[in-house]
């Protein structure tokens, strides 16, 4: 017998995190290894976030907080979501977890059955798929198209709607393709939705922040998707602060408390410092994120710039997020000496190896045809990396 659970065997590991060991693995080899695997803005925590997080430590914040995260942060982000998105969010409605993943882990946990399916607008975040499955829901793969920057229609959720679907999970701005649904598909899709009153709507707006079209909107604004949406955000992205670990949801107050609850039981309340930071980061101080923003997107430009002369990419400008997603299919069935490329995991391996630039596969976001890059590194790096790629790919034929 094994000492391990049937639900920890069964559980697939992050490639976006295998991608990155791998590459570290090359690194400490002596290799240089430029990495466009990895998904957190190279920026350092703004200062003003960092200070409330030392007074926070001098006034001794070193106790257990409420579970669902401390008043004023609750209050902050009731504020922060009135301010941005015009939503209306009592604190009761808003639970503080430990980064977004942890708060999309509890939703899931909390409002799914074995054999309730759930659809994954595909490519989709690493993590959906597994956490769907982990609590015995069923994902339901809908896979957008390239001429739509692979965000799906209202004919295309509809036709994958069943008596079983409880859930609708998605990010926009979306990664890993950067596509964001703009307030007009929206409205599409939440036609299709107020035919299904049962069905919830987990909308992932982790890269709010990182837009470089305008502004942001959420499906829970639609007045008919308010009561069964929950938006799920976090400050990891919009403010450089991916190892603070602060998510949080808002969403109908009967989901809160049921998270609050399965929090209570497994993690109690997130780390009380960052959670202080947290609430600076709520704030009106949104410099830093604008003029990371505006980094981000100089950077987007010249991705797409450098893209150009590569001519097994075939991509769209992303919107959003910090993320170019080519497809790469053009090189399947190409070889190098003895490394022929099959799939996208095969090409990114081949870059990893021959060009030492770390990518990570698209198998990790349910496509099998395209990698994903970062472009959450500096501009001298991101040449030298397409440089190199350029290179390796012109080896292939
Ligand atoms: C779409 C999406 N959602 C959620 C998360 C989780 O963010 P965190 O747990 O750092 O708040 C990420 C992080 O990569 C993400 O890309």
């Amino acid at each position: 017998m094994s000492i391990l659970s049937d639900r920890i065997k069964q559980l697939g590991e992050s490639e976006t995190l295998a991608m990155a060991k791998r590459a570290r693995a090359l690194q400490a080899e002596g290799h240089n290894v430029i990495s466009l695997s990895t998904g957190e803005p190279d920026f350092f925590t703004p200062d003003h976030i960092k200070e409330a997080a030392k007074n926070a430590i001098q006034n001794n914040k070193s106790y257990y907080t409420p579970v669902a995260g401390i008043p004023e942060l609750r209050q902050a982000i009731s504020y922060k979501l009135k301010r941005d998105n015009n939503l209306n969010y009592s604190p009761e409605q808003i639970v503080v977890s430990t980064g977004a993943k942890h708060t999309i882990m509890n939703l899931i946990l909390s409002v799914i059955n074995p054999g309730d399916e759930v659809i994954i607008p595909t490519p989709y975040w690493v993590s959906y798929a597994e956490m769907v499955r982990f609590a015995g829901g069923i994902p339901k793969f809908v896979k957008g198209k390239f001429e739509n920057e692979y965000k799906i229609t209202a004919e295309e959720l509809e036709s994958n709607i069943s008596a079983h679907t409880k859930l609708l999970l998605f990010s926009s701005p979306c990664n890993p393709t950067g596509a964001i649904y703009s307030k007009e598909e929206l409205l599409e899709l939440s036609k299709i939705l107020q035919k299904h009153p049962k069905i919830l709507i987990c909308s992932d707006e982790i890269y709010e922040h990182i837009n470089f079209v305008g502004n942001h909107f959420s499906i829970a604004q639609i007045e008919s998707m308010y009561e069964r949406t929950i938006v799920v955000n976090g400050v990891s992205k919009g403010f450089a602060m991916t190892g603070w670990r602060i998510g949080y949801l808002a969403g109908p107050k009967e989901i809160a408390l049921a998270c609050e609850k399965l929090q209570g039981q497994f993690t109690s309340g997130a780390n009380s410092i960052a959670q202080y930071a947290s609430v600076a980061a709520m704030g009106d101080n949104l410099e830093p994120t604008y003029a990371m923003r505006n980094k981000f997107k100089e950077r987007r430009d010249l991705v797409i710039e450098l893209s150009k002369d590569i001519i097994g990419f075939k991509t769209f400008i992303p919107k959003g997020a910090f993320y170019l997603y080519p497809d790469i299919s053009y090189y399947f069935g190409k070889a190098n000496g003895e490394t022929t490329i099959h799939d996208a995991f095969d090409l990114s391996m081949y870059l990893l190896n021959d060009a030492h630039v770390a990518t990570v596969s698209g198998s990790a976001f349910g496509s099998e045809e395209c990698i994903r890059l970062s472009f959450a590194t500096s501009s001298e790096l991101l040449i030298e990396a397409f440089r190199r790629m350029k290179i390796s790919l012109d080896k292939l034929n």
